[in-house]
């Protein structure tokens, strides 16, 4: 079984705050890990609401560097192990809201409070979990990825979100790939996967794609859309930075594919067992 507990999304949901960020506690097969900490300490409260004790979380993967995914890091209890990409502590301004979208802490003052493991490898960081580390850009149509932010506060200095990473799981039934932003592309993303890990086959895909505006990202859409019916993907979970009228395009066009929408607050529990080696 996988279990995913969404702590934060952009979207409320019930009792439960949204804000443009991301965390979600992920439970693969009895090993429990957090993802990214969201914009700020809501993060907490959410946790406290779901029943989640994040004292007792060893791990915690940030998928890259932005602050709505890393701004809770400083809430976060101490003693962790945190695993990310050295280009996640750079520091960053968005390009649309002109403002600091960077690391909230230094790598020393991070030190000081957990046990941070940086790495532009992968790392397999429980038995079949794996950190992608730095995704290639390979696939075509994603060549020029989906990138929102600069290194200067000019916004003159193109930011490639190098760090812009995400995690795998193998199961009997394909892979389960977890992204944050997908600032890099999400085929992107799931080729790196498939090298690291030497599953070929995919089973589904949670987390943001960074696909905001229908009109102006059509044919990345579409060719996004074909890439995973080529891929026979079974499930997607949908949200962050992907808007509603991306959900219901997905939908409209990958009929045999069950989509599910992400919010504050949701879980969800997938009936899938772990890859056992000779299945690869
Ligand atoms: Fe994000
Ligand atoms: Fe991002």
């Amino acid at each position: 079984m996988i279990t995913l507990k969404i702590i934060v999304e952009n979207r409320d949901n019930c009792s439960f705050k949204g804000e443009s960020g991301l965390s979600v506690l992920v439970d693969a097969f009895g090993k429990t890990f957090l993802l990214d900490t969201g914009y700020s300490d809501l993060f907490l409260k959410n946790a406290q609401l779901l029943g989640i004790d994040l004292s007792k979380i060893e791990k915690v993967i940030l998928t890259h560097g932005h602050s709505d995914h890393t701004n809770g890091i400083p809430f976060l209890p101490d003693g962790k192990t945190i695993i990310m990409h050295p280009a996640g502590f750079k520091d960053r301004w968005s390009i649309r809201k002109k403002e600091y979208v960077g690391f909230p802490m230094t790598e020393d003052e991070l030190e000081k409070h957990h046990n941070v493991l940086i790495s532009r490898e992968s790392i397999k960081f429980y038995e079949n979990c794996y950190f992608l580390g730095e995704i290639p850009m390979v696939v075509d149509f994603e060549r020029n990825g989906n990138f929102s932010t600069t290194l200067d506060e000019q916004l003159t200095q193109k930011d490639y979100t190098e760090d812009d990473s995400g995690v795998a799981i193998t199961t009997s039934k394909g892979l389960f790939v977890i992204t944050g932003c997908g600032h890099r592309g999400v085929c992107n993303t799931i080729e790196h996967a498939k090298e690291i890990t030497g599953q070929q086959k995919i089973w589904g895909v949670f987390g943001g794609f960074h696909l905001r505006n229908l009109e102006k990202q059509k044919e990345v859409i579409d060719r996004t859309i074909e890439y995973l019916n080529k891929n026979k993907i079974k499930a997607l979970f949908l949200g962050h930075c992907v808007t509603d009228e991306v959900i219901d395009y997905f939908e409209k066009n990958m009929p045999n594919v069950e989509i599910f929408r992400l919010a504050s607050g949701k879980e969800f529990s997938l009936d899938l067992t772990p890859l056992m080696q000779r299945q690869k």
